[in-house]
Order: C-alpha cells, then structure tokens, then sequence
C-alpha cells in the first residue's frame, strides 16, 4: 500500500514536470524571446595591446608616468584612489622629493583633525595619504553629477571584464547615438551615449575630449588614443601593482615543474633500468 501511494507521487511529479516542459517550449516558440536594446547595440571592449599583456608582461614605467599624470589632470577631479597612496608612485620610478611635492600639491586636500583644537580641518596632502575623494561623500558626489556615483578608480581594472581593453574603450568610445537606437535608449538629460558602457548611456562626460589635453613630460604626443591608452596602463598598476611579480612567479613555478618532470623521468629510468619490460 504504501509502495503504492509512492509510486503514484511519483507519478505526479513527473506529470507536473512534464506540463511545465510542454508549456515552457510552446511558449518559447509562441513567443521567442526578445533581443533587449542593450544586447543589441552594446559593443564588447577594442583590441588593444599593451606591454604588460601575455606571461612575459612588464608594465612600461614611462607610460605608467603618462598614465599617471593624465589622472591627476583630467580624471582626479572626479574620482578617488582609495587604495594607492601618493608614495607608491615610487614603483612608477618617482624620487621622494617629486612625491612630497606631488602630495603638497595635489588639488585636493585631505581631512584631518587639528590636533590643538580637535576640529576637524583640511590639510595638504603628504606622501603617507591616499589619493583623496574629491567629494566629501556620496550625496555630493552624486550632487554634482547628474545624481550618478564616479567610483573610486583604484580597482576599476579589475572589476570590468578585460579591464585595461574595456577602460580604454570606454574613454575613446563616446559617439553620436545611430540613427536606427530606439528612442526609449537615446540618451536623456546630461547622459551620453557610449556603445562600450553596458546601458549604452552613462553621466561622465566624454573626459577625454580633445588631442593635446595634456602635456607630456617625456614628449609623446598626447593624442587622444594615447592618453585613453596610458590612463588604462596607470588604472592596471593601481588595481594590480605585483602583476609583474605574478608574471615572474609563474615562470619560474613553470621552470621548476620543467625540471622536476625531466628528474622524475630519470630517475625513473634508473630505478627500472634492471628489469626487463
Ligand atoms: C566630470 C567628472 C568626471 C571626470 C573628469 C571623469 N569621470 Fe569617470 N565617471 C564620472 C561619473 C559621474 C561616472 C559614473 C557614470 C555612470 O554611472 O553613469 C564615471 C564613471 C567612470 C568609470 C566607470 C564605468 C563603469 O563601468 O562603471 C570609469 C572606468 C571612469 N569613469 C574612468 C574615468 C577616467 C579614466 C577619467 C579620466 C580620463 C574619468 N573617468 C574622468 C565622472 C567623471
């Protein structure tokens, strides 16, 4: 008996499965799913190739300063570094005297609190600080940008698929919506249009708008491309500074199993080299 009434639950699950199946592939074909605006219009980030691409990879500390000062012109009056500090600029090949300078300079001051009166005060940046948030906090971060939220950058290469690609592509992709872009995606009031972000339109203004925007220190000529492409270089070393390391560390676990397979198989032979097989 109750063998019997197993079976029949049994049973009955199989029939509700087999309904939803049914329905579910009627439906499928009644109604076949919809391609969005996004997935239509979205393009996937540019190919481009850097030095520090590939397990040989080496970060160009000439660029990486390029990087570095198109951030601190253009980029730094919107967003953060929250994660890097103005002395780990000395990896980029800076000396101490240009970081305490860069610091003391730095545009935006850092809080603090007075130490004689306990109040809170602002002060200019010294080498032990973080690159400061240009906003005091999210609401006048938002206030100031069409109510979206420019993130900390330090970590941005990261958190994007193909991080220094999609950046790069992002900078270099603002272009005039097509014509056939429904209007329901066109960009609204104070968004642009930018196939490389995932929702097509986005509240950062195109930063990099003209070639010559910056003056490079070394001499490069400051294209477009080429600023787009050396900011990307300096946000994968703020995101990722011991990638060089990794690369290293690699090769050499490579080399070491290399030469421990060549010795196992020697040893092999040795050990065997007796008998007959
Ligand atoms: C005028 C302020 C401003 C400046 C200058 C600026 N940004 Fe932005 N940025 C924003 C805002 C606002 C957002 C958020 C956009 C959104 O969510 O729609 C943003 C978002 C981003 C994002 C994130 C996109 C994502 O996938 O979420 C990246 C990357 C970025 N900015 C890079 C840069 C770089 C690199 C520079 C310098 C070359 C720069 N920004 C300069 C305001 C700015």
């Amino acid at each position: 008996m109750v063998r019997l009434l197993g079976a029949l639950v049994g049973l009955g699950f199989l029939l509700v499965l087999a309904i939803s199946l049914v329905t579910g592939i009627t439906g499928f074909f009644r109604e076949p799913p919809t391609e969005t605006i996004e997935h239509k219009f979205h393009q996937d980030p540019k190919h481009v190739s850097f030095s520090f691409d590939g397990p040989f990879g080496k970060f160009d500390r000439q660029q990486l300063q390029r990087g570095f000062q198109v951030y601190k012109e253009v980029c730094a009056a919107c967003h953060g570094l929250n994660l890097v500090a103005f002395r780990n600029l000395a990896d980029l090949g800076y000396e101490e005297a240009e970081i305490k300078a860069i610091a003391n300079q730095w545009a935006i001051e850092v809080p603090d609190i007075n130490p004689e009166t306990g109040e809170p005060t602002m002060r200019k940046a010294i080498a032990a600080d973080r690159f400061p948030n240009p906003y005091a906090n999210e609401v006048a971060a938002r206030a100031a940008n069409n109510n979206a939220m420019p993130p900390d950058l330090s970590l941005i290469t990261k958190a994007r698929h193909h991080g220094p690609a999609y950046v790069y592509s992002l900078l270099t992709g603002y272009q005039n919506p097509p014509a056939n872009l429904p209007k329901e995606a066109r960009p609204g009031q104070g968004l642009y249009y930018n196939p490389y972000f995932p929702n097509l339109n986005l509240a950062m203004p195109p930063p990099i708008a003209a070639d010559g925007q910056v003056t490079y220190a070394d001499g490069t000529n400051p294209t477009r491309d080429q600023m787009a492409k050396d900011v990307s270089a300096f946000l994968t070393w703020t995101a990722e500074p011991f990638l060089e390391n990794r690369h290293r560390t690699g090769i050499a676990v490579l080399l070491f199993l290399l030469v421990a397979t060549v010795l196992a198989y020697l040893s092999y032979r040795q050990i065997w080299a007796s008998r007959k097989h």
